[in-house]
């Protein structure tokens, strides 16, 4: 399988360590607006390394491609992707803003094309037992977390380029809430600064809290903060009415019922399952196991956007699906 690869950075090198291990897949071609990236990953992994992604679509024959770039940088490469019927896998937040993911959402439908989204903690072994576990109970609410510090990539700190906290780095959380309660109906969020003055060039909430009103009733807030200098916090604490699950981001869950509690580490690499299932998919043609496509990952950006609506103007915002 000829894989080629747009944006050689921080989670691209992730994939290519996986795809390594995976015997189908082969690196044919790498590219990155620093080529230098592209490169270096081609001496790595193998393929031609490319500064421009249109050159590198016009010139190779892909069976697949992912995108890597960051949130600001979607531009063409999934409808140019979908044109020439690539299946794709795209990192999360798949964009930043819902005009472009309708288009790309159109293109797909057409030509009926397989794509996965980076949503990695879906393909955690205790988040479908998570899942399963929840599967026709009622939860009453839950809390969620992504509190720690900033990351260190440059464009994570200018809003319009990473979209902010709950958009680049909650979303995992706000995704895998949908992934167990279902589909949300409307957002209240308030977000605060103040805290990282010493920080240049930085224009993004310090903190949120986003609470979710869910279609079947179910209520959650999401803490974001990106201001902690310690051992932060990500997960989510659910609760039922015998049973209560903490869950710690890609560490463990812990499920306390009234006469026992029970702890299960996670016991797979989610990671490379994600690409493998991936990979399986494009060649058998079917997207059965996937657990995050394109269509699925537009919702848990609406959701995300729509926090930013509401921390903007001070309202509650229905999320526009
Ligand atoms: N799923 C996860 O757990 C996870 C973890 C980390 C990052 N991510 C996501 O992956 C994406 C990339 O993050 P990263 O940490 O790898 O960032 P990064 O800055 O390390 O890498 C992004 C690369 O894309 C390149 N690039 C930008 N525009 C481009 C374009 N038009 N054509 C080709 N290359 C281009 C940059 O030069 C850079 O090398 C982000 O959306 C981020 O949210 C996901």
């Amino acid at each position: 399988m000829r894989i080629g690869f747009v944006g050689t950075g921080g989670i691209a090198n992730y994939h290519l360590e996986h795809l390594v291990k995976i015997k189908e897949a082969e690196i044919v071609a790498l590219c990155d607006v620093a080529e230098e990236r592209a490169k270096r990953a081609a001496k790595k992994y193998g393929g031609t390394a490319y500064s421009d992604y249109k050159k590198m679509l016009d010139k190779e024959k892909l069976d697949a491609l992912y995108i890597c770039v960051p949130p600001f940088a979607h531009q063409s490469q999934e409808l140019l992707a979908a044109e020439r019927e690539i299946p794709f896998f795209v990192e999360k937040p798949i964009a930043i803003s819902l005009d472009y993911t309708k288009k790309v959402e159109g293109e797909i439908a057409k030509k009926n094309l397989i794509t996965a989204v980076g949503y990695q903690d879906r393909y955690q072994d205790i988040a479908g037992y998570v899942k399963k576990l929840l599967a026709g109970k009622k939860v009453g609410l839950f809390l969620g977390y992504w509190m720690g510090g900033m990351p260190g990539v440059s464009w994570w700190r200018r809003k319009e380029q990473s979209g902010g906290q709950a958009v680049e780095q909650t979303t995992h959380i706000f995704d895998l809430a949908r992934y167990l309660f279902g589909e949300v109906e409307k957002v209240a969020a308030f977000g605060r600064t103040g805290l990282m003055e010493d920080i240049e060039n930085y224009n993004v909430e310090d903190a949120s809290s986003a609470t979710l009103y869910f279609k079947n009733g179910v209520i959650g807030t999401i803490f974001s903060a990106c201001f902690l200098s310690y051992q932060g916090k990500c997960g989510m604490d659910i609760y039922l009415k015998n049973l209560a699950i903490e869950y710690k981001e890609r560490i463990s869950i812990k499920i306390t019922e009234p006469s026992k509690s029970t702890e299960i580490n996670v016991g797979n690499d989610f990671g490379l399952l994600e690409d493998q299932i991936f990979v399986e998919a494009v060649k058998k043609k079917d997207s059965s196991k996937i657990r995050s496509s394109y269509g699925d990952a537009v919702k848990t950006l609406a959701v995300t956007l729509a926090v930013n609506e509401s921390i903007a103007s001070g309202k509650p915002v229905e999320v526009k699906y």
